[in-house]
Formats: structure tokens, sequence, C-alpha cells
């Protein structure tokens, strides 16, 4: 029988989920505002109720995004201030190190393999994108939505300087998602078809020891 461990709580499912749901409903509202001049662009806007409803949408969800993300952030500082939480997603020299382990065995010069903690450095690198790249969004995406409030305290650039950062982040975390998560996710040997961890919060003793060794021994102690 497979022995399964517990990876992930009920809140970072949760908020896995919500995030998920959250970024797709912005992708589909976002980008379609950006290739407006499109085909496929002007068929989603159509199917969702024309522009008016897209930029509803789209705001309402960009609202929510912004909650989840100073929520998770709050969470994380006073988890991290008080001790209670285990910063597991810092960046160490550790990670450095270990990623140039992968590169040598990647490219056959070297047997040896790097053995990962909790979260791997290729984790680490989507989870701090994935920081950066919300907070890019959502301070533009705010200045978009309250353009005379910001033109008040700053200069009038600002809005156009904005609106072109806004939308080139987005089109970049749109891309990381299609490319990096899904084959993290899905098309990852290891994986394949789906990783379903971050839905269940079980993985398998036997992937925690192929991916996560010294987090397995570090329980075991
Ligand atoms: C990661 C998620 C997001 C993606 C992929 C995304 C994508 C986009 C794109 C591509 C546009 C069109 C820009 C253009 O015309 O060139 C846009 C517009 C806009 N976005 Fe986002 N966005 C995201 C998150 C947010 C958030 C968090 C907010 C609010 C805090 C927001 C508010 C807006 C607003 C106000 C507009 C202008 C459209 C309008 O006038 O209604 N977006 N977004």
């Amino acid at each position: 029988m497979t022995t399964m461990l517990q990876r992930f709580s009920t809140r970072q499912r949760v908020e896995h989920f919500v995030v998920m749901i959250l970024f797709t409903t912005l992708c589909v509202t976002g980008l379609p505002q950006k290739y407006f001049q499109a085909d496929w662009a002007a068929a989603i806007i159509n199917a969702l109720g024309g522009i008016s409803a897209v930029r509803w949408v789209h705001r309402v969800a960009g609202i929510l995004f912004t909650i989840v993300t100073a929520v998770h952030l709050v969470v994380v500082i006073a988890g991290a201030v008080s001790g209670r939480m285990t910063l597991t997603l810092v960046v160490n020299r550790q990670d450095f190190v270990d990623a140039m382990t992968t590169l040598r065995y990647y490219l056959g010069l070297s047997n040896e393999q790097a053995r990962f903690g909790r979260f791997d450095y290729r984790q680490k690198f989507e989870y701090w994108g994935m920081i950066m790249g919300s907070l890019i969004v959502i301070l533009t995406g705010l200045v978009l939505i309250y353009p005379i409030e910001v033109a008040r305290w700053l200069p009038g650039q600002v809005i156009p300087a904005a609106k072109a950062a806004h939308s080139g982040e987005g089109l970049l975390a749109f891309l990381t998602i299609i490319v990096w998560h899904i084959y993290n996710a899905h098309l990852n040997p290891d994986v394949f078809p789906f990783d379903k961890t971050i839905f269940t919060g079980q993985i398998s003793e036997a992937r925690m020891k192929h991916e996560h060794p010294l987090e397995l021994e570090g329980r075991k102690r």
C-alpha cells in the first residue's frame, strides 16, 4: 500500500484554488482587452456580454486578487515575526549550489543529483516571480482603476506608464504559467499527467523521498 504524507494544509490548498480561479478570470478578461483587434479577442468579449461586462469582471477579480495577496503577505509576515511559521521559501546560498549541481547533472558532467528540502530552487523562483509579478499588476491595476486620484499626487505620465507595465506584466504572467507551471504540474515525467498534491494536500512517501528527501529526513528525526 502507498504511504501518503501531508504536504499542504487546508489554508494553502484553498489559497491556491482561489488564486487559480482569480488568475484565470483576470487573464480571460484582461488579454482580450490588450488584443481587442484580434478575432479571438472579439469572440471572447462578445461571449462574456460585451466590453463593459468584461471590464467590470476584470476590476472585481482584480480587487479580490489584491485582497487575497494582502492577506497572504500579512499571514506570512505575522507568522515570521511571531516565530510560528518557518520561512521555507526564502532563497539561500544552497539554492544556487543546487541549481549548479542540477545543471551539471543535466549536461551529463556529473552523476550527482541535488537533494532538496521542502521547496527546491525552481519552486522558490516561481513563488517569488509570482509575488513580484502580483505586486506589479496590483499597483498598476489600482492606478488604472483610480487614474484621477493618482494624477492629483503624481505626474500624469504615470497613467500610460502603468497601463504599459500592467499589460506587459499580465502577458508575462500568463506565458509563465502556460510554459513553466503547466510543465511542472502536468508534463513533468515525475508527475504526468497531473500533480494532485495541491488539491488533496497529500504526497506519496516515495515521491517525497525522490523530490524532497531532506524534508522527509527532517520529519523522521
Ligand atoms: C495577474 C493578473 C492580471 C492580468 C493577467 C491582467 C491583464 C490585463 C491586461 C492584459 C489588460 C489590458 C491592458 C491593455 O489594454 O493593454 C488589463 C487591464 C486592466 N487591469 Fe488587469 N490584469 C491582472 C490583474 C489586475 C489587477 C490585480 C487589477 C486591479 C487591482 C487589474 C486592473 C485592471 C484595470 C483597471 C485595467 C484597465 C481596463 C479597464 O479600464 O477596465 N488587473 N489587465
